[in-house]
Parts: C-alpha cells; structure tokens; sequence
C-alpha cells in the first residue's frame, strides 16, 4: 500500500514536472509557425544571433513569462520601439504559441566574459547586499537562475549585455512592467553591482 502510494506520488510529481508547457494550453507546432519572424534577431534556435547580444535569447524561458511580455508590449506596459510593432502583429493565441514554442528549445550555456566580475556579482545574486537592502536573486529567481514558474523568469545563461539593459531600464523606471519588484530592488543597486551581477548571470546554468 505504502508502494503505491508513493508510485502514486511519483506520478502526480511527474506530471506537474510536465505541466506548465502544457498549462499555457498553446500550440508548438503552431508557435513554430509563427516564429520564423523572430528569428532574424532571436536566432533560428531562440538562443539569440551573435552579433548582437541586446537581441535575447528566449529559448527555455518560463512559456507564462514570454506569453506577459508580448502581451505587455502590444499593450504598451512594456516600451521597446522593436518589440511594440512585432506585438502588435500576434494576436493572443499567437502570443502563446510562440511563447510554449521558445519555452520549448534548449537554452544554450552562456559565459562570463570578466571571471572578477562574475565573482562579485555571484555574492549579489546569492546573498543580496544587506547594507544597501538588495534582496538576493536566486530567493526568486532560483540557484540556478532557471526561474520558477510561471512568474518568475530564467536568467541564467542570458546575454550581459541584455541582462545590464534591463537592470539599468528597471532602475531609471523605464522598465515597470513587473508589479514593483524589480524597480524596487535595481533601484538600490549601483551600475558597478548590474555589471557584475550581470556578468554573474551570462555564465550560470
Ligand atoms: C528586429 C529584431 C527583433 C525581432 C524581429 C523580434 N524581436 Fe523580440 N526582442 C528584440 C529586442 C531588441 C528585445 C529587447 C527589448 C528590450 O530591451 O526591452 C526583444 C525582446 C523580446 C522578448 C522579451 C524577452 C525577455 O526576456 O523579457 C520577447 C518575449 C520577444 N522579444 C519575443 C519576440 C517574438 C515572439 C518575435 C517574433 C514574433 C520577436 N520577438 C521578434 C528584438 C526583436
Ligand atoms: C521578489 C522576487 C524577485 C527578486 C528577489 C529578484 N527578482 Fe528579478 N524579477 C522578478 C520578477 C517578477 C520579474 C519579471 C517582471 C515582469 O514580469 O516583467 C523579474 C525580472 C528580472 C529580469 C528581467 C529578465 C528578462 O528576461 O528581461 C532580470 C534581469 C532580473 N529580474 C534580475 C534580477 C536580479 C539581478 C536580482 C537580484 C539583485 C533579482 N532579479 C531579484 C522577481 C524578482
């Protein structure tokens, strides 16, 4: 009884592994489809093109963290002049099933390009800075950097470059999409701890 209660167990853990693609309820196949007109900046495997690293990588991101972002540029809480006009195009349904189709590729490993940097910036992203009152990272973000869905995003392995924009855009106010979270907490921190937690970030996985 005992053993099959915890097959059981097993089971339903299983399939909650599995489940937040398939809780987005979108489409791979059709978010595929679609996505051939994000590929000339987000590469053909999600994972970005080398020349130019403020183009992110989606691939493995948190599908229910794409599906907000599209939907936040389209409606404007998001302001970026690519973005806005490639939303407008994707209808709700589209915005899913692009959403669960990047969710869906392998993210490829990125890499600290200043090991100093990276090291002082992994401090931050474990421990926060408790003098200037920045919350440490992974408490939301995980360990890893891999998220925790379906609110929390992956930054693990994403672009430096990216990653400093949006630290940068949270701290000035231009970025708020995120409920006050994050404007918040890059709002104390100072340009040199972005670089580095940035740095930090590229090469965690
Ligand atoms: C011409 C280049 C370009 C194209 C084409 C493009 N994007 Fe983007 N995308 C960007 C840039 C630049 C950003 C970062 C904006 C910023 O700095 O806030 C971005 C950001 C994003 C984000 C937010 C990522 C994050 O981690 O928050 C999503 C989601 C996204 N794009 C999806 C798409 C989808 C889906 C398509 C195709 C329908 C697409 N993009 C086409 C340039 C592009
Ligand atoms: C209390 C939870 C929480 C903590 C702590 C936190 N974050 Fe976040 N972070 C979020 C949320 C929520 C979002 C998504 C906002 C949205 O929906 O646009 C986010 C988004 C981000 C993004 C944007 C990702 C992208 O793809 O555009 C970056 C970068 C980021 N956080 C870095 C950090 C860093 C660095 C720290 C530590 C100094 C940190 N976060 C601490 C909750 C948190």
């Amino acid at each position: 009884m005992k053993n099959l209660l915890s097959v059981a167990a097993f089971a339903g853990l299983c399939l909650l592994l599995v489940a937040p693609v398939q809780a987005e309820g979108g489409n791979i196949a059709a978010g595929k489809a679609k996505a051939g007109m994000c590929a000339g900046c987000h590469g053909t495997d999600g994972n970005g093109v080398a020349s130019n690293p403020l183009w992110p990588k989606l691939a493995g991101q948190i599908p229910a963290y794409l599906d907000k972002q599209l939907h936040d540029f389209k409606s404007g809480a998001r302001k970026d002049p690519i973005m806005s006009g490639m939303a407008a195009a994707l209808s709700p349904v589209d915005m899913n099933n692009v959403a669960v189709y990047f969710a869906s590729l392998k993210t490829s490993p990125g890499a600290a390009k200043n090991e100093e940097l990276a090291k002082e910036g992994g401090k931050i992203f474990r421990g926060g800075d408790a003098k200037t009152g920045v919350s440490a990272c992974m408490s939301c973000h995980g360990p890893s950097g891999l998220g925790i869905p379906p609110r929390f995003p992956r930054v693990s392995g994403q672009n430096a470059a990216y990653t400093e924009k949006q630290l940068l855009a949270f701290k000035a106010g231009t970025r708020s999409n995120d409920g006050d979270i994050m404007t918040r907490i890059a709002f104390r921190m100072s340009e040199q701890e972005i670089k580095a937690v940035a740095q930090y970030m590229a090469g965690l996985h």
